[in-house]
């Protein structure tokens, strides 16, 4: 969605939000989060931070609510949210790959690992598989340039990847998945 369909929706999702903000614990405790920030609009990077915490990701609803609570509008909350690449608007799988781009591996092939993951299994960065099995994420430097390119698999990071090594990691949860 861009920033005018949130603004465009920002009637129906504030009637929605209403309803579905009611009883859920979580939302009292963004709500004493962004309290303690005195409701100050400059604080939207660490109440975001805060509600992903809370929420995994940034599902509309959530979205709606700080911008009603810090008196911005729908899109200047959806902006910020999508501009950083730690927040996400979408939940994320019950596993996570993240291949890093940063200098050193993406010299030692690290596009190659994301073309292939994007023409075999049709996944791209930021992207969930429609099973919500993997994610696939991208880093800018995991801190491991010696062993570029660098992947990392859930927590662990394993390095001198190969398109092939990737996808085989990959293929795997999706078939623990399809079990
Ligand atoms: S550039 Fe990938 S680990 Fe540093």
């Amino acid at each position: 969605m861009n920033p005018t369909s949130a603004v465009q929706t920002n009637n129906t999702a504030k009637a929605h939000s209403a309803t579905t903000t009611q009883g859920d614990k979580r939302f009292k405790i963004l709500s004493a989060h962004i309290k303690r920030h005195q409701y100050q609009q400059n604080a939207l990077i660490e109440i975001l931070h805060k509600a992903q915490e809370l929420f995994g990701y940034l599902e509309n609803d959530v979205l709606i609510y700080i911008a009603h609570a810090l008196k911005l509008p729908p899109s200047r909350v959806y902006g910020v949210a999508t501009f950083y690449h730690l927040f996400s608007l979408a939940p994320s799988g019950l596993h996570t790959c993240v291949v890093c781009t940063g200098t050193a591996c993406y010299v030692k092939g690290a596009q190659a690992i994301l073309t292939s993951l994007e023409t075999s299994i049709h996944l791209r960065p930021g992207e969930t598989s429609p099973d919500g099995q993997v994610s696939l994420q991208t880093a800018r430097c995991l801190g491991a340039c010696g062993i570029a390119p660098a992947v990392v698999f859930d927590k662990t990071v394993i390095g001198y990847q190969t398109p092939e090594l990737v996808l085989d990691h990959i293929k795997g949860w999706l078939k623990d998945g399809s079990n």
